[in-house]
């Protein structure tokens, strides 16, 4: 069947740096660390290992350095393996997720490192909007000086127009995630904010405030992937991939079909459910893209949790609680854990193995079984949606 793992694929290490302005450790030092811990959580040294992936959206741009996987593969003592670096604005990370599983499916490798890494904080907030913005279409977009919290104001009024979404439902998925984030020792924010304190924040782009936007991080995440047989070997616990899917769209926003929700998320998950052969009310946890609070919601309805239009409502409910119906970013997301693009897409990996793992700590998801991924390049050109199940 097309879409379908020609081998089975399951993670057996995991790590992650702390998220935040690590203004102490270079980016080099920072992927290194999350691959060390990876690799000593799998039982394996740096010789096992036969090809990296790295996610990166802009080092060239953020820190004036190109040719990051070469430099990787050096500073980590690591070369001649092959590193390949994958770019897709800050889907980067999941993507590079999905070419390193699919490179274990193939046969081509057995024990990969898919990491992702971005230092983002040494340069000032004017020059990451306009590097971010590199990530929506400069003809039409970009130039015109919209800039990523336009796009997703401008998504979230035609949400608010069209489904009668409030100020304040916008406000939940924040508030959540910080509440979330309070939980994680490795979150850049671990401290709780109210609804009033979102609605209050200083406006960014409205109806967008400061509290509903994700900041501008440093941090790197890895993880190790071999076939599931050599998996069971090394551990106890492995965590299986089910699917891995991927979807592109218009970058701009004027030729996607829906300003409401981002296709790319509706085709993607739909290929990856096919795969894994679950539907939406199978997930028990998930790692949403909230890149902004409106993202979130745009999420939880295009990925088949609710119907559409219907996320402020199930907010209200507490639907996507820890100990909800389906735990929506356990983490603190991209909004309160932190958002170093490049890495986003592998920590979302990282979160969902340790839930399904039992291993989340303060932060658990009771029972958790089947966990699911979902990172989003831009403003939805590129969407990657993987899903996770504990091995027996
Ligand atoms: N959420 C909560 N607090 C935030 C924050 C955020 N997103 N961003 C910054 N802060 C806090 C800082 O910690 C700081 O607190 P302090 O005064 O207690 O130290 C304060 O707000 C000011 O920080 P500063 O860095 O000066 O903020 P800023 O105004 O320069 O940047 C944004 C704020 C929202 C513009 C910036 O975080 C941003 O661009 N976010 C979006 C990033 C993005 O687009 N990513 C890609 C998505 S697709």
């Amino acid at each position: 069947m097309p879409g379908r793992l020609k081998r089975d694929v399951a993670v057996v290490g995991v790590g992650m740096t702390r998220f935040g302005e690590l203004w102490d450790m270079s980016f080099d030092e920072l992927f290194i660390e999350a691959g060390l811990e990876a690799l000593e959580d799998a039982g394996l040294s740096g010789d096992e290992i036969e090809a990296i992936y790295v996610g990166n959206m802009s080092a060239g741009r953020f820190i004036d350095q190109e040719h990051v996987a070469s430099l990787i593969a050096d500073r980590s003592g690591m070369t001649p393996v092959p590193c390949t670096r994958v770019e897709a604005a800050c889907a980067s990370g999941g993507l590079a997720f999905r070419h390193a599983v699919l490179a274990v499916a193939s046969g081509l490798f057995d024990v990969v490192i898919a990491g992702g890494v971005e230092k983002m904080t040494d340069v000032t907030t004017e020059e990451a909007t306009s590097i971010l913005a590199t990530a929506s279409d400069q003809e039409w977009e970009a130039f015109h000086g919209v800039t990523f919290p336009a796009l997703y104001a401008m998504m979230a009024r035609r949400h608010m127009h069209e489904y009668g979404t409030d100020r304040e439902e916008l406000a939940l998925p924040p508030v959540k995630n910080h509440r979330n984030a309070t939980k994680n020792p490795k979150a850049q924010f671990r401290f709780e904010i109210t609804v009033e304190q979102v609605i209050e924040s200083p406006p960014i782009a409205d109806p967008l405030r400061l509290l509903d936007c994700s900041p501008v991080s440093d941090g790197a995440a890895a993880v190790v992937v071999c076939p599931l047989d050599m998996a069971k070997e090394l551990t106890d616990t492995p965590v299986v991939v089910k699917a891995s899917a991927q979807a592109s769209d218009a970058i701009a926003l004027h030729d996607r079909e829906t300003l409401t929700g981002l296709p790319a998320t509706v085709e993607a998950s739909r290929k990856a459910y096919k795969a894994a052969g679950i539907g939406p009310e199978d997930v028990d946890v998930a790692e949403v893209h909230d890149c902004f609070s409106i993202a979130e919601i745009m999420a939880v309805e295009d990925l088949g949790f609710v119907e559409k239009g219907e996320a402020g409502e199930a907010y209200r409910e507490g639907m996507f609680e820890i100990d909800g119906e389906v735990a929506v970013n356990p983490s603190g997301g991209l909004k309160a854990k932190g958002h170093p693009v490049g890495a986003s897409g592998v920590a979302q990996v990282v979160e969902i193995v340790e839930q399904l793992r039992g291993e989340a700590g303060k932060r658990q998801v009771d029972g958790a079984e089947i966990g699911l991924t979902h990172n989003v390049g831009g403003s939805g050109g590129t969407v990657v949606v993987h899903v996770f199940e504990r091995a027996d």
